[in-house]
């Protein structure tokens, strides 16, 4: 029989994929869970489900390291947002489907299977990497079934698997951040129920005092939280928690997805609003006003590529290249302060500034303003040849 590498969550859907995959397409289902930083009982549900369902050899691969140095470091670089969205669930697509890859090299099987619908973005995402990177087969059960909801309900019922008790939202958390679908979100002109936020407090139960973070970066990633060096892992977790506490990060937006639907989003993404806004305000400080414009352009680029399961394009490495050259000046240390779901930047230093006291001073001399005039003089000269033309028309 030939085997199939399930990417598997232990939730109704990937469970329903393990039956079919045996069922319909006749596989021996190997089952595997791509830790990215989610909550212990999601790492731990999967194993659990996989004996429970009948002894499915399963893998737990541990990838948070790698998630945050090679995937969430270039976004923080790259300062990539898609619409507003701090990109936490594409980001993790292409590692995890990375990871499944490799257990499906090591297992020898011939195909890997995912539990995505035709609706989302995920299926573009895990795709792409497995497609570029092996010849295995893919299999989407649920999508090439056309399965709705309801369907998989029986589906699951007639073989036996435990239904989802009264969930309420769907929600895809990891270390960068946690979005929540469905429920009541799915009406847009509904606010968001206070339940559906985790890791951000509401704004009326945010600290009374307000608390400044001091950020250091190197070469443009976060390297210590208020003087405390940690590793890339803790430096993502540690921003969480201290923006999360003051009422930061939450995101609530109507959001493009790949096909082109529409559809109502909500995030929680402290940290990664934190580290990007102290790292904008850094580049602010240490890059040109050109690179300033320039970067704008690539990080736009750069989050689609990402939003859009892009990773493997080679634009996407050609970006990464240029964003590490310019981002080698971006070294230093921002301050900024949190208070009642707001932040602000209230300090930069760097090594690399290239903002000059004396300069910019009243007192000094060292730019001598006579010299001024004639770059002043012709500034505008197609604006007044312009305004010319109009005078002589009237
Ligand atoms: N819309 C987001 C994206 O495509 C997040 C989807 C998260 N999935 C979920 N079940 N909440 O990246």
């Amino acid at each position: 029989m030939d085997k199939v590498v399930l990417a598997f969550s232990g939730g109704l859907d990937t469970s329903v994929c393990i039956k079919l995959l045996e069922e319909k397409y006749d596989m021996e289902v190997i089952t595997a869970c791509v830790d990215v930083g989610q909550p212990r009982h999601e790492i731990e549900r999967p194993a659990r489900v996989a004996r429970e369902l009948g002894n499915y050899r399963h893998h737990t691969i541990d990838a948070r390291e790698e998630f945050a140095s090679d995937y969430i470091f270039p976004a923080i670089k790259a300062n990539a947002v898609y619409e507003g969205y701090p990109l936490s669930t594409a980001l993790a697509r292409p590692l995890i489907a990375k990871k499944i890859v490799e257990v499906a090299e090591e297992e020898g099987a011939s195909a890997i299977a995912h539990g995505c619908t035709g609706k989302g973005n995920d299926q573009f995402r895990f795709e792409a990497v497995i497609r570029s990177t092996t010849d295995l087969d893919v299999i989407a059960p649920i999508r090439d079934l056309n399965l709705t909801r309801t369907e998989e309900m029986e589906y699951a019922r007639s073989c036996g698997i435990p239904l989802p008790s009264d969930k309420l939202y769907s929600i895809d958390e990891n270390l960068w951040g946690r979005a929540i679908e469905g429920d009541v979100l799915e009406d847009p002109a509904v606010e968001p129920p206070e339940d559906a936020f985790e890791w951000t407090k509401p704004v009326d139960e945010t600290p009374e005092e307000p608390e400044t973070v001091e950020i250091q970066f190197s070469g443009g990633v976060p390297v210590a939280i208020n003087r405390e060096e940690l590793k890339p892992v803790e430096i993502v977790e540690r921003a969480n928690e201290i923006a999360g506490t003051h009422g930061i990060g939450r995101v609530d937006i109507m959001e493009d997805r790949i096909i082109g639907m529409k559809s109502r989003e909500v995030y929680e993404t402290p940290g990664a609003c934190l580290l990007i806004e102290a790292h904008r305000g850094l580049e602010q400080l240490t890059l040109t006003r050109s690179e300033l414009r320039f970067a704008e352009i690539i990080s736009s680029t750069y989050a689609e590529l990402v939003y859009n399961g892009l990773w493997h394009d080679p634009l996407r490495e050609d970006l990464d290249m240029a964003i590490n050259h310019m981002q080698r000046r971006v070294t230093g240390t921002v301050k900024v302060k949190l208070h009642r779901g707001n932040m602000r930047i209230t300090g930069r230093s760097s090594p690399y500034s290239l903002y000059s006291e004396e300069i910019v001073s009243f007192e000094d001399k060292t730019l001598d303003q006579r010299e001024m005039a004639g770059m002043v003089k012709n500034y505008a000269l197609q604006a007044a040849i312009y305004r010319k033309v109009c005078r002589k028309e009237n």
